[in-house]
């Protein structure tokens, strides 16, 4: 068991018990979202130094300034705890657009300052007024207008993507953090073959990667896999065939693990994506691989895409993960 000391207050946190869970127990108002140590938003700073797992993902000159994931932090002794000085949503967004892409998923499309840097598939964290604050992968290259685009997908009683889809008005302004994750298109090896596996939503960064590395002239293959339960969805398709008839080096199988009728055979895969994407190629030796969407899909795919040939280094995941911890309707 350890103390806590927190903005003038002292909270035992138990063992095995989170420095994030044990202020939220206490009703610290407190930012937090993905809970995974994924997103960031909950990143405190402490006088001693913090549990190294507590620190995975930061960069190095956070970790020395004892920077710290309260969701990852499990202390074995006090901890003198306070909020980082400078604030995560360092940019103010502007609501341009909303869009249906299918009955329950949003394209929200967002105006940002000349000061925002970012590559497609980059994940950022927005806030509502609420302090509710949740990650979204930014499924466009950088143009010229200023523009990102999100898509959110609406999930029951789900309380960011609810407000999103309900209340929040076109000309509404709201806080952001800068892009952060490594799920991006690089060309340093513009032969590669690039394998792009999503669920649900998990296309947004994806649709993102294979716009830039089109723009790039990436010259290897490039395979993207989209994975639903029904065809109702999946979305964005009449796009994505339209690039396939553009590029040649370009491939694209909607895969559908639920209903499925011979009316669907011309038009769609049988099976979950990841089924089918690892029944396709039996060798991914020197493959590049982008994996997002549902968590399970991507630990999953995570382990085969290695077993089959791909090098650690080149796989990229962006694990969706809620943070409730209740992923059975997501995707
Ligand atoms: C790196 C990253 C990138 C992401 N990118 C995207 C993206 O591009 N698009 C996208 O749509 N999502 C993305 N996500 C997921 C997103 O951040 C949110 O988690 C998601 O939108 C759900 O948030 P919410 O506030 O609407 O739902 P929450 O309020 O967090 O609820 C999630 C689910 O749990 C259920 N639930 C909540 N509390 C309870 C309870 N007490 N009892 C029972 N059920 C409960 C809700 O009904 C809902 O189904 C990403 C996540 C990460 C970590
Ligand atoms: S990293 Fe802690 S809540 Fe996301």
């Amino acid at each position: 068991m350890a103390t806590l000391h927190y903005q003038q207050q002292n909270y035992l946190c138990q063992k095995d018990e989170t420095v994030l869970d044990t202020l939220l127990n206490k009703n610290v108002d407190i930012a937090y979202g993905c809970r995974q140590g994924v997103c960031q938003s909950c990143m405190l700073r402490s006088i001693e130094t913090p549990p190294a797992e507590a620190q995975v993902g930061l960069k190095e000159n956070q970790k020395q300034q004892n920077y710290f994931l309260a969701c990852r932090c499990k202390p074995e002794s006090d901890l003198h705890i306070e909020p980082i000085k400078q604030s995560e949503f360092v940019h103010e967004v502007e609501v341009l657009a909303k869009r249906q892409l299918n009955h329950d998923t949003l394209l929200l499309r967002l105006s940002h300052s000349d000061d925002f840097h970012f590559k497609a598939g980059q994940f950022i964290n927005l806030k509502t007024p609420d302090n509710i604050v949740r990650s979204y992968s930014i499924s466009n290259p950088p143009n010229k207008n200023n523009q990102i685009d999100l898509h959110i997908r609406v999930l029951k009683n789900g309380r960011f993507s609810t407000w999103v889809h309900q209340d929040l008005k076109i000309g509404d302004k709201i806080p952001m953090s800068a892009a952060l994750g490594d799920c991006f298109y690089t060309n340093d090896k513009p032969e590669q073959n690039l394998l792009l596996v999503g669920t649900g939503s998990g296309l947004a960064p994806l649709y993102g990667i294979l716009q830039d590395a089109l723009a790039q002239q990436h010259q290897g293959k490039i395979h993207l896999f989209h994975g639903s339960r029904n065809a109702e969805d999946l979305y964005l398709m009449d796009e994505i065939k339209q690039l396939v008839t553009q590029y040649d080096t370009l491939n694209y199988s909607p895969c559908l693990s639920g209903y499925y009728t011979d009316e669907h055979v011309n038009s769609y895969c049988k099976g979950r994506v990841h089924d089918v994407a690892l029944s396709t190629y039996t060798d991914l030796n020197n493959w590049r691989v982008y994996l997002c969407g549902h968590p399970e899909m991507v630990k999953q795919m995570q382990t085969q895409v290695f077993l089959k040939g791909a090098d650690m280094d080149d796989i990229f995941m962006d694990a969706f993960h809620l943070s409730s911890n209740l992923i059975e309707n997501a995707s």
